[in-house]
């Protein structure tokens, strides 16, 4: 068994986790259990902050904790000297300091040089701290999670690394705000919500700045995307130029000549759709509802016609994962509402048993326009 610490947005953390490893049981609101025993790769999990391994899941008392632990630790194939990090994921707090110390202690008295790294404000390290402190290499990162009045104790071994994700973001040579970027953990979540297998190709046709294709190629797959702007494939083309300098790319990239996504032929081969759709205008200063509520037909008819296309084609994508914009108003939220109409183009709208589909959205702090997310397959 293994544990997933999940990501800011945890109802698409967790649908990810569930496309991803097919079963997946919430703990507490930051944590899923997911039964397996094989490493898993972190960097191809937008939305896992860390992965742990389960060592024990119903332990009755703090003491208890604090035995196994030393325990834990004394296992460990380190020299005499221990790094050892504590964090703990629950409801209120519990003393880790007091707790490490006396840990501290036990181990000392075995031989053992311990080296105690504690969370600075908050109860959990974060993944700077535990590379900073060598707690993967000469030592480990014990996670405490509280669940009903029983304890859970995990050691850790993989966790995000939030430079490389900053590094895709923010450095990208062709940066478009008007046209609105797909974070990359968001473009991993819905790569791994089509559930590809190794030889699905990912196609992204509003490719926009190609941080999906980007992201896919990373993961190991092959990807294409397209997109109605000259001036998007262009930018995509740089970025994806600057990808491969940077990156140790797996997965094959092209991106098309400019191709409207509503009229284009998509590929002969399997393949999936993961893309963030027109979102319409960007508008400078909040805009009314008026002026929101003007384009509605306009985008409600771009989305419908790329589903129609889609259904037309003779090879129909596996699964089709899309972004579509709400915007967020003080006393209301203005969205297409047509997964219906969708669905009666004869796709069914995917249901995930650990969350409701209709729950997974993405909006990046302080912004007004925001993504629904949905997972779709041809009937
Ligand atoms: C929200 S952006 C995609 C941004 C992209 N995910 C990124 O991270 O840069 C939507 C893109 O759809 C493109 N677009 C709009 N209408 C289109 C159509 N009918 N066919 C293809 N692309 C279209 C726009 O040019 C724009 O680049």
């Amino acid at each position: 068994m293994q544990i997933i610490v999940l990501g800011r947005e945890t109802a698409l953390c967790l649908a990810e986790a569930e496309a991803y490893f097919g079963n997946v049981k919430k703990i507490t609101p930051q944590i899923a259990e997911i039964d397996t025993d094989k490493p898993q790769d972190i960097n191809k999990l937008g939305g896992a902050i860390k992965l742990a391994n389960l060592n024990y899941s119903d332990l009755s008392s703090i003491n208890d904790v604090q035995l196994k632990i030393e325990e834990i630790l004394q296992g460990l194939n380190t020299s005499t000297k221990l790094n050892f990090g504590l964090s703990y994921y629950g409801d209120g707090n519990i003393n880790l300091s007091a707790l490490g110390i006396k840990i501290k202690k036990s181990l000392k008295k075995l031989g053992i040089k311990p080296r105690l790294v504690l969370p600075n404000s908050t109860s959990q390290l974060n993944a700077a701290s535990i590379k900073h402190n060598k707690l993967t290499t000469g030592g480990a990162e014990l996670l405490i999670i509280k669940t009903g009045s029983k304890y859970m104790l995990a050691t850790s071994y993989g966790f995000q690394d939030i430079d490389s994700y900053s590094k895709r973001d923010y450095d990208k040579p062709c940066r478009d705000r008007k046209v609105g970027m797909l974070p990359p953990k968001l473009s991993q979540i819905m790569i791994n919500l089509t559930k590809p297998d190794a030889k699905t190709m990912i196609v992204d046709p509003f490719v926009g700045s190609g941080g999906v294709l980007i992201e896919a190629a990373l993961m190991g797959y092959s990807c294409e995307g397209s997109d109605i702007s000259q001036a998007m494939t262009d930018c995509a083309n740089n970025n994806i130029e600057w990808f491969k300098e940077n990156f140790d790319n797996l997965g094959d990239i092209e991106v098309t000549k400019p191709q409207d996504a509503i009229l284009r032929q998509y590929p002969n081969t399997s393949y999936s759709i993961a893309t963030e759709g027109f979102l319409g205008s960007n508008f400078l200063s909040k805009p009314t509802i008026h002026l929101v509520k003007e384009q509605l037909p306009e985008l409600k008819k771009l989305y419908l016609d790329f589903f129609e296309n889609l259904r037309n084609q003779t090879n129909k994508p596996n699964r089709i994962c899309v972004c579509m914009p709400f915007w967020l108003f003080p006393d209301t939220t203005i969205e297409l509402k047509i997964i219906d109409d969708i669905c009666q183009l004869g796709y069914t709208n995917c249901e995930f048993t650990s969350v409701r589909q209709s729950t997974l959205s993405y909006r990046r702090e302080g912004q007004f326009t925001g993504r629904q997310i949905n997972v779709f397959e041809t009937k």
